[in-house]
């Protein structure tokens, strides 16, 4: 079943972006001066944010994602259906590499996000992605090790 199918309309983009775009004005980037807002709709039909959350240990950096992720799990958990990211013009942003993963590991099957190309499936950006599957797989094999 695609994330399409389980979501109860149709996803409605510009209110993503909307949250999107207002999580992105509680940012705090002193160091790179790049705002990122990122908002999600869940499986149960909430829709969750974050922004990005820089520090002096530039490394140690949170991106908008981790937030939203973060925010998922405190408000009751579930799968994300659709997401979108936007950069502090309120413009579609990719979600880094490591963000990719995050969102992943919390996805509904199927899950969409809105990129520069358009609507792709998170099977799209994260192509053969390594995740709680193979974590269980390998345990499975080694019950009795
Ligand atoms: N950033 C995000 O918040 N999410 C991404 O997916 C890409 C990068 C942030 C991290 C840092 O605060 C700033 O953008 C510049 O890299």
């Amino acid at each position: 079943m695609s994330a399409v199918d389980q979501n109860p309309g149709p996803i409605d983009w510009d209110a993503l972006r909307s949250a999107a775009i207002e999580a992105k004005s509680h940012a705090y980037v002193p160091y790179s001066k790049f705002p990122v807002g990122a908002a999600a709709l869940v499986d149960d039909g909430r829709i969750v944010s974050g922004c990005n959350v820089e520090n002096a240990s530039y490394g140690v950096t949170l991106c908008a994602e981790c937030g939203l992720v973060s925010s998922l799990a405190m408000t009751g958990g579930g799968h994300l259906v659709a997401f979108t990211c936007v950069n502090g013009d309120g413009d579609i942003l990719m979600p880094c590499g490591r963000c990719r993963q995050l969102l992943y590991e919390h996805s509904a099957e199927g899950m969409l996000l809105e990129t520069v190309s358009g609507i792709r499936t998170i099977d799209e950006v994260l192509p053969d992605a390594f995740g709680p599957r193979q974590l269980a797989a390998y345990a499975a094999e080694h019950d009795n090790d």
